[in-house]
């Protein structure tokens, strides 16, 4: 199991502290970019992604939720992500979204689409055989500490039978409001991979990744 926590949730006066304890505890690490036009709030500029870089080997999953995914899939790239998501979305667009996911490819790193809970899979099934990573949205995106919607379940269940019935390998990624209530039934369903913001910062960082552990 993948645990990606997201670090829109990170207290940043004690940021080395709670990256040492992630690189004790984790696999990735979720880097909301916000631009405050696609989503109501504003997060991120590369300069913190490179001091994250220069401060851990782990995977950086960088979740672009902006308008315009070209240049910032360029920027976050050159500040060092491992992979850059973006949402189907910001193009509403199969051939828009195919040509930035081989651009990041190009780049050397992972690609990925995520979409909203409004948009469903049908739309992007063209785009699953071009990407590593699918990152389903089980809240409205913009805002970490909201509530999981239960829909995203089925969703899951979905993208793994897609992937099985044509031998596909990408990541299924779950993101908003996942907890150790929630995370027993999203691994049972094909989950790979957790994104989870305030239960992993709200307390002992070490102790709640491993409670999400528990759950698989
Ligand atoms: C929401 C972000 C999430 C958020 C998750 O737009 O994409 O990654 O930080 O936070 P929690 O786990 O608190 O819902
Ligand atoms: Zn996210």
């Amino acid at each position: 199991m993948i645990i990606s926590p997201s670090v829109l949730s990170m207290h940043y006066e004690d940021f080395r502290k709670e990256l040492n304890d992630l690189n004790e505890s984790v696999e990735w690490i979720h880097f909301d970019v916000m631009d405050g036009h696609f989503v109501p709030n504003l997060t991120f500029g590369p300069a913190i992604l490179e001091a994250f870089r220069r401060n851990t080997s782990l995977f950086l999953d960088v979740h672009l939720m902006v308008s315009d995914p070209d240049y910032f899939a360029d920027v976050f790239a050159k500040a060092g992500a491992d992979s850059i998501v973006f949402h189907y979305e910001a193009y509403n667009d199969i051939e828009k979204c195919s040509l930035l996911i081989e651009k990041i490819h190009e780049k050397g790193l992972k690609a990925g689409i995520s979409i909203k809970p409004k948009t469903t899979v049908e739309e992007i099934v063209p785009l699953l055989d071009k990407i590593d990573i699918f990152l389903l949205m089980s809240v409205e995106p913009g805002f970490g500490g909201q509530k999981f919607m239960s829909e995203a379940l089925d969703r899951v269940a979905q993208l793994k039978r897609y992937k099985e019935d044509h031998g596909l390998n990408y990541i299924i990624e779950v993101d908003g409001g996942v907890n150790d209530e929630n995370a027993h039934e999203l691994i049972s369903m094909g989950t790979d991979a957790l994104v989870a913001g305030s239960f992993v910062f709200n307390g002992d960082i070490k102790a709640n990744v491993e409670k999400l552990r528990n759950c698989g």
